[in-house]
């Protein structure tokens, strides 16, 4: 199950993402926002953030102008390594390397058929494991 969200600045990429996910026969579950209105990409990215915490969602696309608020706030969670991409290689890396369970987009700065192509490879690619298990491993802190 792949969580879905966005603020007003990334919600048409959300809703294309529903028909792309329908398209590679992915289930997907949409934590907002519904409109181009106005709203705070935090609220979005917690509620999101939360159900991959709770393993009711394998992983997350989460969109906002930039990819950046979005992506910052997700990484707040423990266990959520949200990456911010804006180009292939980067969505690429961020699976094979930094295991990434969110991929965060911005419709702002990434045209929709590159998008696309980020989130198709960002699914398709595993982590690598080894040398980088242990890395990940030391990403979280307690405060
Ligand atoms: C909203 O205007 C914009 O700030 C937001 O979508 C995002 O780009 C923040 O990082």
């Amino acid at each position: 199950m792949i969580a879905l969200a966005s603020d007003h600045g990334g919600f048409h990429y959300k809703e294309r993402c529903k028909t792309l996910l329908d398209e590679l026969g992915l289930a997907w579950k949409d934590f907002g926002t519904t409109s181009d209105e106005s709203v705070d990409y935090p609220d979005f990215a917690h509620a999101a953030a939360e159900a991959i915490q709770r393993g009711e969602c394998d992983r997350g696309i989460f969109i906002c102008g930039t990819g950046i608020g979005i992506s910052l706030a997700a990484n707040r969670h423990k266990g959520i390594r949200a990456a911010a991409c804006q180009i292939l290689e980067a969505a690429r890396m961020s699976r094979l390397h930094n295991d990434a369970n969110v991929l965060a987009l911005g419709e702002r700065l990434v045209d929709w058929p590159l998008a696309e192509k980020m989130i198709r490879l960002w699914l398709e690619t595993p982590f690598e494991g080894g040398r980088h298990e242990r890395r990940i491993g030391k990403i979280e802190i307690e405060e």
